[in-house]
């Protein structure tokens, strides 16, 4: 029996590079069905908020698996991109992206003679993606950005399981902690927790800067990388350049129940409808699912065509040697299909060892999963008031906000754009208009939150609040940073 698929051709060039490689699946005998689902940009067109129908969410939540091509979010409307959408909505909680050099795709590694093979997962859900932002006052805007433990931990426990299934001997994991030390802090701490359970691969932690320095001096002293969304999203694409560009770069967007597999790269207007795209990186993504579905034999003979092809220097015209003239995207998918039973040169990827996606659970739910972890002691020890304060001055500021003290409270210090400017500060700091205000209790008092919500409702007396977060102690561990300067 075969086994059923979501398929979205996408837009731009998505239709022409998914019909190739479905073309490629069916010249293996490949034993998978499709189901065409409606998403991308013309379903936003046509009045769909979220770029789906109804019909198309239904059918991807019973299959549990879409093979899509890159989808055009609209600009200018307002909508959110239906990519990170349906890796939010569907939980795909891990980002998986392989890199490696491949014979006939000329890198300035390749040239020197230096192999690179790594994996890039990148945690796929929270970070800045949330997208959760605003304008506190005309000039200034924040953004959130959410790191969780169990969003943290079940990413980085992929990545610890998806090394042990490679055979890889080490996990990095890339992060900024020395400066986000609460966001980036949680995820670096979850990580060195469970790789407590993971004693057989080598775990170390490197600040992003510096693995992005080392990535492009030392590629081939990595294994494998976790990183949060927004700098996996980053080194992920630096490890593109590395071995050729978007054009070979797959991803597996990987759920418990919903998995993605769809190439990094977009929908390349410039070149849509001319038969001229890659259709390489799509391939692979689908070698990848091929691999998650079990049909690790066909994966193999697929991979080797394409290793094969690549080697004997055809290529589409982003890519390649110029003095061969460039495949169309047809012609480059007619050659691998001539050259499936051929391994490359070094004898090529084998079929079922090379099983390196897990085979996900799909399970049919009646509600949505909560984690929470419990038995936490809390404490609420003040609040931060974020006003817009007018032309005041941080002294002006202070003795107003000075009024709104109870007895059950001091006044610590205010910031502008996070530098401590009361009641110490430098004169040559400058300011905007927002500044942070924070009202922490008393040493042995006992605070609620109404109390604290009450200092800012009289504060908003004199200022115009703009937003209130509260200061929270979580047992021994301190739940807010300090200001520069603090
Ligand atoms: P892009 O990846 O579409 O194109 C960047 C450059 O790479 C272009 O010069 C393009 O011709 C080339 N290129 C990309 N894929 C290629 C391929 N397979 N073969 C040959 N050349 C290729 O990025 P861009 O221009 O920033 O985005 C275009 C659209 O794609 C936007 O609407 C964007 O929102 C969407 N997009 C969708 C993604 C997805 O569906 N996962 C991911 C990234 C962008």
């Amino acid at each position: 029996m075969k086994t059923k698929i979501a398929v979205a051709n996408g837009d731009g060039i998505g239709p022409e590079i998914m019909q190739a490689v479905l073309r490629i699946f069916e010249a293996n005998n490949v034993q998978l069905e499709y189901e065409f689902v409606e998403m991308g940009k013309s379903y936003f067109d046509a009045g769909y908020s979220t770029g789906m129908t109804p019909a198309a969410k239904e059918t991807i939540e019973k299959l549990g698996i879409l093979f899509k091509g890159p989808m055009e979010t609209p600009k200018g409307k307002g909508v959110k991109s239906i990519n990170v959408t349906a890796r939010k909505v569907w939980n795909t909680y891990a980002n998986q992206r392989d890199f490696r050099t491949l014979n006939g795709v000329e890198t300035v590694f390749s040239k020197a003679g230096i192999p690179i093979n790594l994996t890039i997962i990148r945690e796929n859900i929270e970070d800045t993606y949330g997208g959760i932002e605003h304008l506190l006052t005309y000039d200034v805007a924040v953004g959130r950005r959410i790191i969780t433990r169990p969003g943290s931990a079940q990413v980085i426990r992929y990545a610890f399981e998806m090394a042990r299934r490679k055979g890889y001997t080490k996990l990095a994991c890339g992060h900024k902690a020395n400066i986000m030390k609460l966001t980036d802090g949680l995820f670096l701490e979850t990580f060195q927790e469970i790789a407590k359970e993971y004693p057989d691969i080598q775990s170390s932690d490197i600040i992003v800067d510096d693995l992005c320095m080392k990535l492009v001096t030392h590629p081939e002293n990595f294994e494998a990388i976790v990183l949060t969304n927004l700098q996996g999203d980053i080194v992920s694409d630096l490890c593109a350049g590395l071995v050729g560009g978007l054009g070979f770069a797959p991803s597996a967007n990987i759920g418990d129940n919903i998995s993605i597999f769809e190439a990094v790269h977009g929908t390349a207007p410039d070149i849509a409808g001319k038969g001229l795209a890659n259709p390489t990186a799509l391939l692979l993504s689908g070698i990848l699912m091929l691999r998650y579905l079990g049909f690790t034999e066909n994966a193999a003979q697929i991979e080797n065509a394409l290793l094969y092809t690549l080697e004997r220097g055809i290529h589409t015209g982003d890519f390649g040697n110029k003095s061969i003239p460039a495949a169309t995207t047809n012609g480059f998918a007619n050659a691998i299909i001539a050259n499936l039973g051929k391994v490359p040169s070094d004898g090529g990827v084998i079929g079922k060892e090379n099983q390196d996606i897990k085979v996900g659970l799909q399970q049919q739910l009646s509600k949505n999963k909560l984690t929470v972890t419990k038995g936490i002691k809390e404490e609420m020890v003040g609040v931060d008031v974020f006003v817009e304060a007018g032309d005041l001055q941080p002294n002006e500021l202070a003795e107003l906000a000075k009024k709104r003290l109870t007895d059950n409270f001091n006044l610590i210090m205010i910031s502008n754009r996070g530098t401590q400017v009361w009641p110490t500060g430098s004169i040559y700091t400058e300011l905007v208009n927002e500044y942070r205000v924070r009202f922490e209790k008393k040493e042995g008092k006992t605070v609620t939150q109404k109390e604290l919500l009450h200092i800012a409702a009289d504060f908003s007396e004199d200022a115009k609040v703009c937003s209130v977060e509260f200061l929270m102690k979580f047992g021994d561990k301190i739940g807010y940073t300090l200001a520069q300067g603090q």
